[in-house]
């Protein structure tokens, strides 16, 4: 349900993120035209802590570009924000959550090429503000559409395909390996699996205990699937030569048992929470295989390779190449409901929400 909060004052970066800052209810600046709505976590823990609130509509900075919106995507990061767990990051209270939109530039800073407006984007906003009407992002976090690519579509790969890139390369993946992927049901671990079956490997999918989930797993390129616990598949291989972890939390170091000798294991996203503090060893009890471990931030990879290995992937998902698995399309008021139905793990692939 839409609430009208508050005049906000101004909004500025935060780690990366959009903050606003309230006034509250006396004052009010903006007239109805120059306001937008935006989905804000008023406060952490259940996704009933978020509401739909008027703010100002953003004035690009010299190196921004404005996008009206017609994708935000719903990333698991945006749920681990908003249950609170990564406060110590310097998340605060008022924060907007999403990092990714696609729509139409309408407004650009002075030091953008005007061009840029009207053309159909994709564009990286940060660690938040996505859940917005006009989103703003600086120009190197802008990349054009091809056609053929719907705004959904290019939501749901934008930043998830290009994690699963680097992080199997970080891993050092190579044909004829097996892989096994934990968290494959999320946008990431979708495109993962794609692309690590694309590579020559013999993928093995850890899914939560659901045979629908498994065959369309399977149908994007997993050869095996095993339960969260990585059992469920007398067929599948003990071992492995890669684990590329979405999940972390208790059960991780288990997994470091389940590589192969020279095996590796890369993390890139921690979607049930920090592993135990003694998750090393693991390794150090099995040092005679080798083994290693790593984790991989898309952050780490400079911007025009990250921008080259997208604009890749969208022409592959534009041709049909690349899939992208849109979990359902809702408004953007109903960024409650996308967030409980991503509390109750019910989502395979990614939400998608529409101002
Ligand atoms: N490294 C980077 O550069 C980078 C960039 C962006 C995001 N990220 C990180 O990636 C993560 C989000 O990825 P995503 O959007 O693909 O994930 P997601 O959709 O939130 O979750 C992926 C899958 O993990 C499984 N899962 C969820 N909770 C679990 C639990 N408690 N135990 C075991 N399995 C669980 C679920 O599948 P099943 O129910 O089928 O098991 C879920 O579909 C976040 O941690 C984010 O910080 C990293």
């Amino acid at each position: 349900m839409r609430q009208l909060l508050g005049h906000i004052s101004h909004f500025g970066q935060v780690d990366g993120g959009v903050r606003y800052v309230f006034e509250g209810n006396a004052k009010r600046n903006g007239t109805k035209e120059d306001m937008m709505r935006a989905v804000v976590i008023q406060s952490f823990g259940d996704p009933s802590g978020m509401a739909l609130i008027d703010v100002p509509d953003p004035t690009p900075a010299a190196d921004e570009v404005v996008i009206d919106s017609s994708a935000i995507g719903v990333g698991g990061v945006d749920a681990v924000i908003r249950r609170g767990t990564l406060g110590g990051y310097g998340f605060t209270e008022g924060h907007i959550p999403g990092s990714e939109v696609s729509g139409l530039v309408s407004a650009v800073g002075a030091d953008v090429d005007a061009s840029w407006i009207g053309r159909r984007v994709w564009a990286f906003t940060g660690t938040g503000g996505g859940y917005v009407e006009r989103a703003v992002a600086t120009i190197g976090n802008v990349v054009p559409l091809p056609d053929g690519l719907s705004p959904v579509d290019a939501v749901t790969l934008g930043s998830a395909a290009p994690v699963a890139h680097f992080g199997l390369a970080h891993a050092h993946f190579a044909a004829g390996e097996s892989v096994l992927i934990r968290g494959a049901a999320g946008s990431i671990g979708i495109a993962a699996v794609q692309l690590a079956a694309q590579g020559g490997a013999n993928v093995i999918a850890v899914t939560s205990s659901s045979a629908e989930r498994g065959r369309r797993l399977r149908e994007l390129g997993a050869t095996h699937v095993l339960d969260r616990a990585g059992d469920g598949d007398p067929a599948a291989s003990g071992s492995f030569d890669v684990i590329f972890d979405i999940v972390g939390g208790e059960q991780m170091p288990t997994f470091f048992d389940r590589l192969e000798p020279n095996g590796r294991m890369v993390t890139v996203g921690m979607v049930a929470g920090m592993p135990p503090a003694d998750f090393g060893m693991h390794l150090l009890r099995a040092f005679q295989k080798s083994r290693s471990f790593a984790t991989f931030s898309l952050d780490t990879v400079p911007v025009s390779l990250r921008d080259e290995v997208r604009v890749e992937q969208f022409a592959a998902a534009a041709d049909g190449r690349l899939r992208s698995v849109v979990h359902e399309v809702l408004p953007l008021d109903q960024a409650v409901e996308a967030h409980r139905q991503m509390d109750a793990g019910s989502v395979f692939g990614r939400i998608v929400l529409v101002p």
